[in-house]
This record gives C-alpha cells, structure tokens and sequence, in this order.
C-alpha cells in the first residue's frame, strides 16, 4: 500500500489530500478534534503534560461525536490525543485509551528514546489497532525515532512552527525532503514501508499545503491556522492579536522567555517556543531580571483580554505564517478550504509543464 492508501484504510473518514489540526495543549480540546475529523480532516486533543483531566475532554469528544456517522475501524474514536511525553503519565494514560478507544496518539518531546519505546510498545499493546504519530524536528531526531519505535506517522515540524519545537532548526522546504530522503534508506520493500509523513510548521492555508505535498509529505498539521476558529479554547485578547500579527518572521521568534515567566520549566535545553513578540520578551532582551519580568507577567494576567498586544505581556504562542491568519473560520471551514485549494493548487500546477 502507498502512502495515500495507507491513510484512507487507517483514517476511513478521512478526505484527501490530508488536513490534521495540531494538538494544541489547553486550546486544541473536544470542539476542535471533533469538527476537524467530522470535516474529513483529522483532529487531536493536545492533552499536553497533564492527563489528569483527558477523561473529560474524551467523554465530551465522544458525545459531539454520538450522532455522526463517520466511518471508523473497530469502534475506533476518530479523532487523536497529543502527549508532550516529557511530562504526561503513562500509567493515567493506559486506561484512557483502553476506554475510549482513540485512533491515534501523538507523541512529542520525549525525555529519551527510551522513554518513547516506553510509551509506544506499551500503548501498542493495549490497543494494537490504534497508530502512533511522533512529531520530530530534525533528520537526526527524524532517523533515531524511526529506527527506534517505526511510527505509523512522523510528523516534520519545521522551525516556522508556532509553539514548542526544538531551538535550532530548519524550515519545511530543506528538512522535509532531506527528512524524506534519509527515511527512504530506512525502509524495505517486503518487511519495513516507513511511516505516513505529515508536515508541521508555516502551513496557514493551501499554498503553503500544497508546497509541502510537493516536497514528500502525504498530509499537512496546522497549528496557528486554528487558534483563530471559535472552536479553541483560547482568550479573545490571544485571538486578536493573532489576527492582529503580520510578517511572522519579525513578529515572531523562538525563546524561553516565555516559558520562564509562565514558569513552564520542564522542557529540554533543547526545546524553546515560537510566540508573537511582546514587551515581556523586549523587557527580557534589554536586561530585566526573570524576577521583575515574572512579577509584570503575574499583573498582567488580572488584566483579561487586555493583557494580550504588542505592548502587553501575556504569552501569545503563534507560528511564522500568523501573517496569513486573517480571521476567524470555522474548524470544519478551514480543513475544506485547506484541502480544496490544495487539490486546485496541485491540479494547476501542471500549467507549468
Ligand atoms: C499554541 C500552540 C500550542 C501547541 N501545543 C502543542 C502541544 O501541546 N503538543 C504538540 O505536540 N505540539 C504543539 N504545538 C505545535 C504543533 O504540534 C505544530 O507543530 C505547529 O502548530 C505547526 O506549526 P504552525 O503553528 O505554523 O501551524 C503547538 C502549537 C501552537 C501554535
């Protein structure tokens, strides 16, 4: 089975090419994954580091999902859960997926490959007909990972990606085909095909989708596209000043200031995350101390809404292509248009030959 195939038969309510919404920890929840995959795309729930409350946010996905008929394997819930490993717990976790039977697991920033195999060979036996996806960053991650645990999907995140990522890194147009090549040499035609590849970081809309199914990806994540549809869980002031945010490249950056004032400090060296820049970050460039820095944020949060802006402090996590994310649409809305003009894109493109 190629690629494509593989996809239709894992994910049978899935329309192609391929739309998958990032899980976005605290603001990627039920609403979301459930429009996503209802829409033909596939959604995740960004459990994140703390499985404590994925229960509820599983029986809410199970219910918006009850009067569907999306076709699904084996009682299969057709949407995914996110995990950053580093911090969520396998033994909470185990029977979740036993109880509610999810299609896929999404793994990121694992503290060891260790760990990951931990993670893997475990959930894999629990529930052998659900897929693993791991979100990688670089070749030598991308060929560790595949060699170590065989996901069924590697997720290429490119260093445009709003969030967490690893801190040096390479954009999808370089990493995703050099990805592509390395995993070619990996794979064997009668016992190992390689996993599905699936582009993350930069893709807003069907241009940037389309250059990444050029470049070797069977499916596109979007992150930052989908904290501007009313199904995330997300503040307004965040919202609007992703709206608000144009030429990422400047108004964005990858750091740590961000995870220092929010004192989210179990992430590797290797690790830091995209975010719009704000008087928090400047204030930490020209000098002031994480003290000082910390004690404005902890003010800013009792200002709402308001707390968000390019004057204001409150950490707004957005990708690169934020420029590009105009206004809010629906989650269903945005997989449609994503993968229709993907499909005109790519049909279009044979005007050039
Ligand atoms: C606000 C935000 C939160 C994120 N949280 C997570 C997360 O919890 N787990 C994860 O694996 N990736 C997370 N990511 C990264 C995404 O998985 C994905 O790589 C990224 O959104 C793709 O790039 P884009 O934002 O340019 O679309 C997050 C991204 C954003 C923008």
């Amino acid at each position: 089975m190629n690629a494509l195939e593989r996809l239709k038969s894992d994910y049978p309510w899935i329309q192609t090419p391929l739309v998958v919404g990032a899980p976005m920890r605290l603001i990627a929840l039920a609403d979301m994954a459930v429009e996503i995959s209802k829409a033909g795309g596939i959604g995740f729930i960004g459990a994140g580091t703390d499985v404590s409350d994925l229960h509820t946010h599983l029986d809410n996905a199970r219910k918006l999902l009850h009067s569907t008929t999306l076709s699904t394997n084996n009682d299969t819930l057709p949407i995914g859960i996110g995990f950053i490993n580093w911090g969520a717990n396998l033994s909470l976790t185990m029977p979740l997926i036993q109880q509610y039977k999810p299609a896929a697991v999404w793994f990121f920033a694992p503290s060891s490959l260790d760990s990951l195999a931990d993670w893997t060979n475990i959930l894999r036996h629990i529930r052998p007909e659900m897929k693993v996806w791991v979100q990688v960053g670089s070749v030598k991650e991308a060929r560790d990972v595949v060699q170590r645990v065989r996901p069924d999907v590697l997720v290429v995140q490119g260093t445009d990606a709003g969030g967490h990522g690893l801190a040096q890194g390479a954009g999808l147009i370089s990493l995703l085909p050099e990805v592509c090549d390395v995993l070619a040499g990996l794979t064997h035609p009668e016992w190992y095909a390689g996993p599905v590849v699936v582009a993350a970081g930069g893709i807003a809309e069907a241009r940037g989708a389309s250059a990444a199914m050029v470049l070797g990806a069977s499916g596109v994540v979007l992150g930052t596209r989908f904290l501007a549809c009313p199904e995330a869980k997300i503040a307004r002031g965040y919202q609007k000043e992703v709206l608000r945010a144009s030429d990422g490249g400047q108004s964005t950056a990858r750091t740590k200031v961000y995870d220092t004032l929010r004192g989210t400090t179990g992430w590797a060296e290797s690790h830091n995350a995209r975010g719009i820049l704000n008087q928090s970050y400047w204030d930490a460039v020209k000098g002031m101390s994480n003290e000082e820095n910390m004690k404005l944020y902890d003010e800013e949060m009792g200002k709402g809404d308001a707390g968000w802006g390019e004057g204001a402090r409150m950490t707004t996590y957005a990708g690169s292509a934020v420029g590009l994310v105009r206004e809010v649409k629906g989650a269903g809305e945005i997989v449609r248009e994503v993968r229709d003009g993907t499909k005109k894109l790519l049909e279009g493109a044979k005007a050039f030959l």
